[in-house]
């Protein structure tokens, strides 16, 4: 099976991260999947920006999780990028399933619970799942073990994967060791070891951010299960051509 390719935040280079228009481009660029990041705002509901404070993306400042959705959703997330965008919001995770039922897109959705605890963010997440059944295309990833745990307690058939930046020793025996059915790493602690160890054991390996042409290179070599990109066209062109 060919490495797939999943557009992170989007096709993030080409257009606003984590908007309506940068996942758009992804699927235009042919990218098999999106990756996102999932906070929720003061009122509960999920949307999709990747920092705890909404400063470096858009025309506001102050966090996430102080805004209602009505506030949040008055920001301005694309002229940061670039001043076509202007005007662009920043999407709930509802528009963003309403908008994938129909499309042919996998989902990797990171609930951001690595520095604020969202209380109840996988139920709230889980039930938007169902709701557009797209669960079966939908992994959830996060660096929390424990909101995998939760994930899991829900509905053990959910797909999750753990997110590490960290070289560890024992990695696959610590994954066996959590509710993770993949791993997601950063590219820096990738190597033939672990790429093959995850093939050996089944385990789907995916790595982030991928977007220089050696790195994409060695990821399609050492048949990652996926990688996250900033730039799915030349993802796409270079994995054609290997
Ligand atoms: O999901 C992989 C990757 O997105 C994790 O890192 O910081 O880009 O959310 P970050
Ligand atoms: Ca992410």
């Amino acid at each position: 099976m060919q490495t797939q390719i999943f557009a992170h935040r989007g096709a993030s280079r080409y257009a606003p991260e984590n908007t309506m228009p940068a996942f758009r481009l992804a699927l235009h660029m042919q990218a098999e999947g999106v990756e996102t990041d999932v906070q929720l705002t003061r009122d509960q509901i999920p949307v999709l920006i990747h920092d705890e404070n909404v400063k470096r993306t858009t025309d506001g400042s102050g966090f996430v999780q102080d805004y209602t959705f009505q506030e949040l959703r008055s920001l301005d997330a694309g002229s940061w990028f670039s001043k076509e965008y202007e005007g662009t919001h920043i999407p709930s995770l509802e528009e963003l399933l309403q908008w994938v039922a129909s499309r042919p897109l996998f989902l990797h959705l990171e609930l951001k619970t690595d520095k604020i605890s969202y209380k109840h963010i996988e139920k709230i997440v889980y039930d938007l799942l169902q709701k557009y059944n797209v669960m079966e295309r939908t992994t959830l990833s996060s660096f929390n073990e424990d909101t995998l745990k939760n994930v899991k307690e829900l509905n053990s058939s959910i797909d999750t994967a753990f997110l590490t930046s960290t070289k560890m020793r024992k990695m696959l025996s610590y994954l066996s060791s959590i509710p993770a059915d993949g791993l997601h790493i950063k590219h820096t602690i990738l190597n033939r070891k672990l790429a093959s160890r995850c093939r050996k054991n089944q385990i789907p390996l995916r790595v982030y951010t991928v977007n220089r042409p050696a790195h994409l290179r060695k990821c399609y070599h050492l048949k990652c299960s996926g990688i996250f990109t900033d730039v799915p066209d030349i993802a796409w062109s270079i994995r054609k051509a290997v």
